[in-house]
């Protein structure tokens, strides 16, 4: 039984019963964080895509903790050059890892990572990410838009949880991830990617009770808060 720990953002802890890892771990920076970087111990780190609130301290903490950071090429490469161990995949892969298995979806978004003066490096296309530990599968959606090869997603592997982004303006917004849970089918379907800054501040409620509505469990897991899965 995995244990899920919402750390802000798109930030999670998952802990299975031999290992541990962080997905998205946008700590610093992150005015809701429920823990600091150096707090952080892990064998691996999942990044979804090059932008700032998702690559994070994911470079600091895979080199504090000797742990593989998994993502895709672009990034793994980019990362790997900022000095820690990479497995790099992508959309459509999916390895087996001593945690489990990760396979990367596709997502809409952008993947730029932002340098100091303001150029980008290529970060390759945005990923969703599949991750089965101890049995149980978890879809962290990170930043998209809605798409309907969400179906595909559930049905290829059906998923235990679901965590999407709602904040809209860069995501999905409420109504849009109400939709994503339709597709998605999970067992459960938490938000996330909300109310870190005013800009993406929607409702967790309200998606929480439209999802319901439709016959689907879903609930809001607050910053610091697990979830044993
Ligand atoms: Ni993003
Ligand atoms: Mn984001």
């Amino acid at each position: 039984m995995p244990r899920l720990t919402f750390l802000g953002h798109s930030s999670w802890l998952i802990e299975g019963a031999r290992h541990s890892l962080i997905v998205d771990p946008f700590l610093n920076g992150n005015p809701k964080a429920a823990l600091k970087p150096e707090d952080i111990k892990v064998d691996f780190v999942v990044v979804t895509h090059g932008h700032g609130d998702h690559v994070g301290d994911g470079i600091d903490i895979a080199r504090r903790n000797n742990a593989t950071l998994i993502a895709n090429f672009e990034v793994a490469t980019y990362c790997g050059h900022h000095g820690c161990e990479t497995h790099a995949m992508h959309i459509g892969g999916a390895h087996r890892f001593p945690f489990g298995r990760v396979k990367l979806t596709i997502a809409h978004h952008g993947s730029g990572i932002s340098r100091e003066d303001g150029s980008f490096a290529y970060g390759g296309n945005p990923c969703g990410v599949v991750l089965t530990v101890d049995g149980k599968t978890t879809y962290h959606a990170g930043d998209t838009g809605l798409f309907l090869d969400m179906k595909l997603i559930g049905e290829r592997d059906p998923l235990d949880v679901a965590l999407l982004p709602i904040g809209d303006n860069y995501t999905m917004g409420v109504d849009d991830a109400v939709a994503a849970a339709g597709f998605l089918k999970a067992k459960l379907t938490v938000p996330m990617h909300y109310g870190t800054f005013p800009l993406i501040d929607t409702d967790p409620k309200e998606f929480v009770d439209k999802v319901r509505r439709n016959g689907q469990e879903a609930r809001v897991v607050e910053v610091g808060e697990s979830l044993e899965i």
